[in-house]
């Protein structure tokens, strides 16, 4: 694999475009050309400190460039040039970041947004719309200029947005985080290297006021987008590798972060009653497990107290889906390795939280199975009796997630009595016809944790449209042998399955993000190149930091 991208904090104000670049200078052996990357609003208008950068003859220069390159400044565009002489870089590269000055419009309406959120109790964070959009803002960016500087580079941003964000480190940070989540590439079995990843390490050094500011809130950027790498390669890994043993096993390894680790394996679901889950497992080799991550960062030792109840998240982790005796088309069936997104994203977001050390409470737990025909594979028009105690009759061996999912959620709300619980799943083909793979599908028995989860979508970008449930959908799922069915019929298919699910939440204040759409086989952005996106980590790791820290 090509080494990934090195990225450190230096100080903008001594800088200047004539004095050879120190950092990159002591590093002798790497012999790659500077390139300095500065920041130009619409029209090429420079922030402050880019000004004094650059200089006088530095911005006529530019001007003269950007005329002749027809470049405006407009947001994602980008214009390269060879530096003149005297610059100690060798190339230049101008990235557009848009319009400068809001009209007074906006500004009123970030303000009366500002107020409404103070009045929101629940709220504790407050969070106007400039803001938010900054979030995904300067991350876009981080990952559009790594994709331009290509491998190899030594690079110099001057991060200095002519429309200065409210907090600059933070802002750098987002900015590192981009890159970091732009960087990953899964290459695990590509055993020829190309000619691209011969040419050395990426070096880039952002310019900041305060270097260890930034550094301070980088480390924090870190932890998250570890977790976003590590559950996108849990999706991109192929079954015949990660299988539930193993995926089990991954998860384990946050035990070196403080996580506390349970594993069930088939003996224990088997006490425990779990036969929706065990069902969907028997036909397959591979023995099921089910992980309970803990990471107990309020220092609360004691167990089952009522003070501080846990919140809890919890992923399908289906590590394939043949469908099972009702059989998919061979056509695209190879995508089902990625069955397990959900799983993936939880163990990605206990990462996050660990390694960032938040001050939280919080439980993931997974169900692992792999779901396949054979003579010991669970057959359509089975009954099986989940930990509930509720049974069903399984219609179609390939609606195995829901029933998965019923025995971890029952689990957890009975034994962990949580705030809430956030189920995340490949559910339904049905939400990608209807949202495709802009949203994810958001279905709650909760206004207030839809609220809140709406809110971070927006903050990050990992965007949730909320769909309906209610009692009438959930007529479609009763059986003729059984308390219910495990499929409804085509019509609503997504609704029916959440139905499902809230049959297994026992009242708890619970959402359902069916990320289908989302999870997997993800179109590339400046953000992610990689056919699993680790969708989700982001998310949940600003709904913890924003609500529930502290
Ligand atoms: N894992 C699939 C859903 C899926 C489809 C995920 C496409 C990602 C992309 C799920 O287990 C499934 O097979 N659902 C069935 C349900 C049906 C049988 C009621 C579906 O959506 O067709
Ligand atoms: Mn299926
Ligand atoms: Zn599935």
């Amino acid at each position: 694999m090509s080494d990934p991208v090195r990225i450190d904090f230096v100080a903008l104000g001594p800088l200047s475009a004539q004095t050879p670049f120190q950092p990159a200078a002591k590093r002798g052996k790497n012999k790659a050309p500077l390139t300095l990357v500065l920041l130009a609003g619409q029209d090429l208008v420079f922030g402050d400190a880019t000004r004094k950068l650059i200089g006088a003859e530095g911005e006529a220069f530019l001007k003269k460039a950007a005329a002749a390159g027809k470049f405006k400044g407009k947001t994602s565009s980008v214009l390269e040039v060879i530096a003149p002489s005297g610059f100690s870089a060798d190339r230049l590269l101008i990235v557009g970041v848009g319009p400068v000055k809001d009209d007074k419009a906006k500004d009123d309406k970030a303000k009366t947004e500002k107020d409404k959120t103070k009045d929101a109790s629940a709220a504790k964070h407050v969070c106007t719309p400039e803001s938010a959009a900054s979030w995904s803002e300067y991350t876009h960016l981080g990952g559009l200029i790594l994709s331009k500087l290509g491998t190899g580079a030594v690079a110099l941003v001057a991060f200095d947005p002519p429309r200065p964000p409210e907090d600059q480190a933070a802002a750098a940070a987002d900015l590192l985080l981009g890159m970091r989540l732009r960087d990953y590439r899964f290459d695990l079995y590509k055993t020829k290297k190309k000619d691209s990843e011969d040419s050395g390490a990426t070096d880039i050094y952002i310019a900041v006021d305060e270097p260890s500011a930034a550094r301070r809130e980088a480390k924090l950027r870190e932890a998250v987008s570890d977790g976003v790498l590590t559950a996108r390669s849990l999706v991109n890994e192929p079954a015949n590798v990660l299988y539930p043993e193993e995926f089990a096993k991954r998860a384990q390894a946050l035990e070196k972060l403080g996580v506390e680790i349970t594993i069930l394996d088939e003996p224990a679901m088997q006490n425990l009653g779990m036969g929706a889950l065990l069902g969907v497992g028997q036909g397959s080799v591979r023995e099921s497990r089910v992980v309970i991550m803990r990471w107990r960062g309020t220092g609360a030792k004691g167990k089952d107290n009522a003070k501080t109840k846990p919140i809890a998240f919890v992923g399908k982790g289906v590590c394939f889906d043949t469908g099972g005796i009702s059989i998919k088309g061979a056509a695209g069936m190879e995508d089902m390795k990625g069955d397990m997104a959900g799983a993936a994203c939880v163990v990605g977001l206990m990462q996050a939280l660990a390694a960032r050390k938040a001050k939280v409470d919080a439980i993931g737990a997974i169900g692992l199975v792999e779901n396949m025909p054979g003579s010991e594979a669970q057959r359509p028009g089975d009954i099986v009796k989940s930990m509930s105690g509720q049974t069903i009759e399984v219609i179609n061996t390939d609606a195995e997630g829901r029933l998965v999912l019923a025995d971890v959620l029952w689990y957890v709300q009975d034994k962990y009595k949580p705030k809430f619980m956030i189920d995340l799943a490949t559910l339904t083909g049905a939400i990608l016809v209807a949202l495709g793979q802009e949203y994810a599908g958001l279905f709650s028995n909760s206004d207030d944790l839809c609220e809140k989860l709406t809110h971070v979508g927006q903050e990050t970008g990992e965007k949730l449209w909320r769909m309906p449930l209610a009692s009438a959908y959930d007529k479609m799922i009763d059986s003729k042998f059984a308390d219910m069915k495990n499929t409804g019929g085509r019509h609503g298919g997504s609704i029916t399955a959440a139905q499902f699910l809230q049959r297994f939440v026992n009242d708890t204040p619970w959402a359902h993000l069916d990320i289908a759409g989302t999870g997997m086989n993800s179109p590339s952005n400046d953000i992610n190149q990689s056919w699993g996106s680790g969708w989700g980590v982001r998310l949940l790791d600003r709904l913890v930091a924003e609500y529930y820290e502290g």
